[in-house]
């Protein structure tokens, strides 16, 4: 398993990456590299998106930027990333909308359960246009929300199969770290336990948990399938993963790198949409020939569950319900 780097280490190496190289803010410093943090492999179709990303930026810029992928989580867990992305120590992330949600709550509504109706809807909401403003309204908070990837459908893995709510009490399920994750899990009939991803193997090895929640790629990336073999189909979620950058880095480019920097970004969630349906087939067979069993079963009993959540989260605020609705429409 990766070890991960906790918040305090985090702290460490801000100090240490901005010892070597001063402020990088300024699009005048010498290369522009932008590091990113990423907590996936390098065989994750995220991966594959911002390095092409990173390419086609180095190359339209004439070599003006270039990124710098820390995969695996090596400049620690998302929220540690977050914070040397606010600071400037680094320059981009991607991060899982929970981690965003925790700076504006508004969030939780592109990460309702069963909000998306499949994959080829939640492209047309990424790509409509309509999560702009949302988007825009963290950079108080020292980065900004370029853009979202997909991160799949998630479902449960545990120790038995899974096939209504009943199967999953007093069953600790970890999620992601918000309220929101937490309370789905309650209401889908288990025990959500909010965890960092790098820690959950040795959690389930250890009975500290009884399963997780999350796509095949990651399931199959961190052999998740050696200590809970039976992946329940709930396709619960279908949380976006957020690309996030410094606010200073993206506010100091000139329009022209804007410009460059914003269609790449869509060019890049559309190639990684198409990674994404790729990468499944190959992750669940990955599981399968290490032993891991896939269980279709009937989700509504979990989407009627799942309503009270919906609900509240919709009405949360005039933003979440305006949201919400236009989500809703785009579905075919
Ligand atoms: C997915 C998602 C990541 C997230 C992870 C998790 O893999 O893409 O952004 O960190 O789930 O469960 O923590």
């Amino acid at each position: 398993m990766k070890k991960i780097v906790n918040l305090g280490l985090g702290v460490v190496f801000a100090g240490v990456l901005m010892g070597c190289s001063g402020d990088k803010n300024q699009e005048t410093t010498k290369s522009n590299t932008l590091k990113v943090a990423f907590n996936q492999s390098e065989a994750h179709p995220q991966y594959k998106a911002l390095k092409e990303f990173g390419d086609k930026l180095e190359k339209e810029t004439n070599g003006q930027y270039k990124l710098e992928i820390s995969p695996n989580a090596l400049l620690g867990d998302q929220r540690a990333a977050t914070e040397l992305v606010q600071n400037g120590v680094i320059q981009m992330a991607v991060v899982g909308n929970p981690v965003v949600e925790n700076f504006n709550k508004d969030f939780a509504v592109i990460g309702l359960p069963y909000i998306y109706d499949s994959i080829d809807h939640q492209k047309n909401v990424f790509l409509s246009g309509k999560l702009d403003d949302l988007f825009k309204s963290v950079s108080k908070n020292g980065f900004e929300v370029v853009g979202a990837y997909t991160a799949g459908a998630r479902s449960i893995y545990t120790n038995k199969p899974i096939e209504k709510p009943e199967d999953l009490k007093g069953y600790k399920v970890r999620v992601m770290q918000s309220d929101t994750m937490k309370k789905m899990v309650d209401l889908m009939g288990g025990v959500g336990t909010p965890m960092a991803q790098g820690e959950v193997y040795t959690a389930i090895q250890q009975g500290v948990l009884e399963g997780g929640e999350n796509n095949e790629v990651t399931y199959a990336d961190l052999k998740h399938y050696e200590v809970a073999k039976y992946f329940s189909y709930t396709n619960h979620l279908m949380v976006p993963d957020l690309i996030i950058v410094n606010e200073k880095v993206y506010n100091g480019m000139t329009k022209e790198n804007k410009e460059i920097f914003d269609k790449l970004v869509k060019e890049s969630v559309d190639l990684e949409f198409k990674a994404w349906a790729e990468n499944v087939d190959v992750a669940k067979k990955l599981a399968v020939e290490n032993g891991a069993q896939f269980i279709n079963l009937s989700i509504k009993p979990f989407q009627e569950n799942v309503k009270p959540l919906q609900e509240s989260v919709r009405n949360s605020s005039e933003v979440t319900k305006k949201i919400y609705d236009d989500i809703r429409s785009l579905a075919q």
